[in-house]
């Protein structure tokens, strides 16, 4: 059944607005949007459907194919649902604040992307969200507005302190391409894959966490009093983005040691990004695959954010002849991980790597994604 199919079938009723967002893959650009800095997500073809029935007593409920039925709920003010409907509840709050008040209405969802997975379900669900409640309104709103309306709900209703590069790329991404998103400026560009040459590879670990833990909030929280720290040191520094080496060096000793680390960590993610979209314009896949190994790196030892599972599956899947490099991706904690390989090593990872890395793990990975 088709995804529009499937949303029909919830609601029980035609929708009066149907949309679709993706689900993306960071290639590289990890824990750095929030610092004002530069990511490489890539949207994916798994994603989330939402559809919308109007409602006449002016409350929201919502029928997802994982979760049931929830609410109603009042649609204002905010109130916090401890079920899934808190996305749309947050979307329509975002709206408000630009004075735009949505009538009650049924939300149908129905997605393919694993929640807590890395890959973006709740950013997908809010795009989807802002494109079927501007569609059924007649808003007229652009994307950049779409991806604004989601970041804003989640940051400031759902409460996770996250960066912008989720919501822009399930709602400027284009199939086949990474988004370089400068985080400071919102700049954004496309930049194709070489599908021909090289295929990026989605792996679920099976591992799950979630943004809303706590554990997230407390790295924004450590990176957060470095940035202070950095901002109050010289002029000219707003962000982490701003950081140098030099800065670095000279921190030692008069900033905590973990804080300095998880800079040291922004610091250097962000001169890895730019060195990857040259080296894949230059056509350097040895280089681009070290990069990622170098974030993965950082990403358990000075960020902190791996967990066992998914060190090994990343050195299960880099030990298969024709994979340049592997990283988890998204916000750590569980879930993906993401491979560049040559076309051919697909197959040999999902043969080879996955069966050792459930070995070792006790729980089966599964390749979500080949772009
Ligand atoms: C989550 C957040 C993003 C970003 C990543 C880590 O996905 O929503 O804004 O911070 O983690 O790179």
């Amino acid at each position: 059944m088709s995804g529009s199919d499937e949303i029909h079938r919830l609601l029980g009723r035609p929708p009066a607005a149907v949309a679709f967002a993706p689900g993306r893959v960071n290639l590289i650009g990890e824990h750095v949007d929030y610092h004002e800095g530069v990511v490489l997500p890539v949207p994916l073809e798994q994603g989330t459907w939402v559809g919308i029935a109007p409602r006449a007593d002016g409350s929201i409920d919502c029928v997802s194919s994982r979760f049931g039925r929830v609410g109603p709920h009042r649609g204002s003010p905010f109130v916090r649902a401890d079920d899934f409907a808190i996305y749309p509840l947050a979307l329509v709050a975002a709206l408000r604040e630009r004075g735009l008040d949505v009538p009650g209405f049924t939300l149908a969802v129905h997605g393919d992307l694993p929640i807590g997975g890395g890959v973006s379900s709740s950013a997908s669900l809010l795009v989807a969200c802002a494109r079927a409640i501007d569609a059924w309104m007649g808003l007229g709103l652009d994307a950049a507005t779409h991806a604004a309306l989601a970041y804003r709900a989640e940051r400031e209703y759902v409460g996770v302190a996250c960066g912008t590069m989720d919501q822009t790329v399930a709602a400027l991404g284009r199939v086949g391409c990474a988004l370089r998103l400068d985080c400071r400026t919102g700049a954004t560009t496309s930049i194709p894959l070489p599908r021909d040459r090289v295929a990026v590879v989605v792996v679920d670990s099976g591992t799950r966490r979630s943004l809303q833990d706590g554990r997230f909030n407390a790295r924004v929280a450590e990176s957060g009093a470095a940035s202070r720290f950095f901002a109050a040191s010289r002029p000219g520094i707003t962000a982490l983005r701003d950081v140098t080496a030099s800065d670095l060096a000279a921190a030692v000793g008069r900033l905590d040691a973990i804080a300095l680390r998880r800079a040291r960590h922004v610091v250097e993610e962000i001169a890895r990004v730019d060195a990857f979209v040259d080296a894949l314009h230059a056509g350097d896949d040895v280089r681009c695959g070290s990069l990622l190994d170098a974030s993965h790196a950082s990403l358990r030892d000075i960020y902190e954010v791996s967990t066992p599972q998914l060190d090994a599956l990343v050195e299960e899947c880099r030990a298969i002849e024709g994979v340049f490099g592997a990283r988890l991706t998204g916000a750590g904690f569980g879930g993906a991980i993401v491979a560049l390989c040559r076309r051919e090593a697909v197959e040999r990872i999902e043969r080879e790597a996955l069966p050792r890395a459930r070995q070792r793990n006790g729980i089966a990975p599964t390749v979500l994604a080949v772009v």
